[in-house]
């Protein structure tokens, strides 16, 4: 019989400290980014079964004259919506404003992208880099509404500055 690797009442902290553990201790000495943001979706993905689409959408500067657009980057999930300006939808709010989005019902939120219609609630958190330039927004979806609260915010931004911001 397959066991689960955690006890079902394992509270969401618990597994985000041993998450971010997991995350430096693979990262330690990897400079590149699309490694670390692979690896980040990867562990998230695999330590929280209510995450259905866990990933990265990264600032293009290719379109940094054009008012901002997102790429899709590495994510675990169904097929991801490729681009998102900025100013639209759930990533593109919290790259337009700098702020992690707590999105309890995604149908409630207007000019919400729907690109798996499974989803129903989300988290997006912005990204940044040591300058403190934002460089990604991380996205987490689920197919539960209100999946995500002010514990996931605050541990997914911990692991997030810890990742991307803190300097070499
Ligand atoms: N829901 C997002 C779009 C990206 S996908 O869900 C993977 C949004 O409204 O920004």
């Amino acid at each position: 019989m397959l066991q689960p690797s955690r006890a079902p009442s394992t509270d969401k902290a618990t597994i985000y400290h041993e998450v971010a553990q997991s995350i430096a201790a693979v990262l330690e000495g990897e400079p590149d980014r699309v490694a670390r943001m692979a690896t980040v979706t990867a562990l998230l993905a695999d330590a929280f079964p209510l995450f259905f689409w866990t990933g990265f959408y990264v600032v293009d500067p290719a379109r940094s004259g054009q008012g901002g657009e997102l790429v899709v980057g590495p994510y675990q999930g169904t097929l991801g919506c490729l681009r998102i300006p900025f100013g639209k939808g759930v990533c593109g709010t919290a790259a337009a404003t700098l702020q992690t989005q707590i999105v309890p019902d995604v149908h409630a939120f207007p000019g919400h992208i729907a690109c798996d219609s499974r989803s129903n609630s989300e988290i997006v958190v912005p990204v940044f880099d040591a300058a403190g330039e934002l460089i990604a927004v991380l996205d987490v979806d689920s197919t539960a509404f209100a999946a995500f609260d002010e514990t996931d915010a605050r541990w997914l931004e911990e692991i997030l500055a810890d990742t991307f911001s803190a300097r070499p």
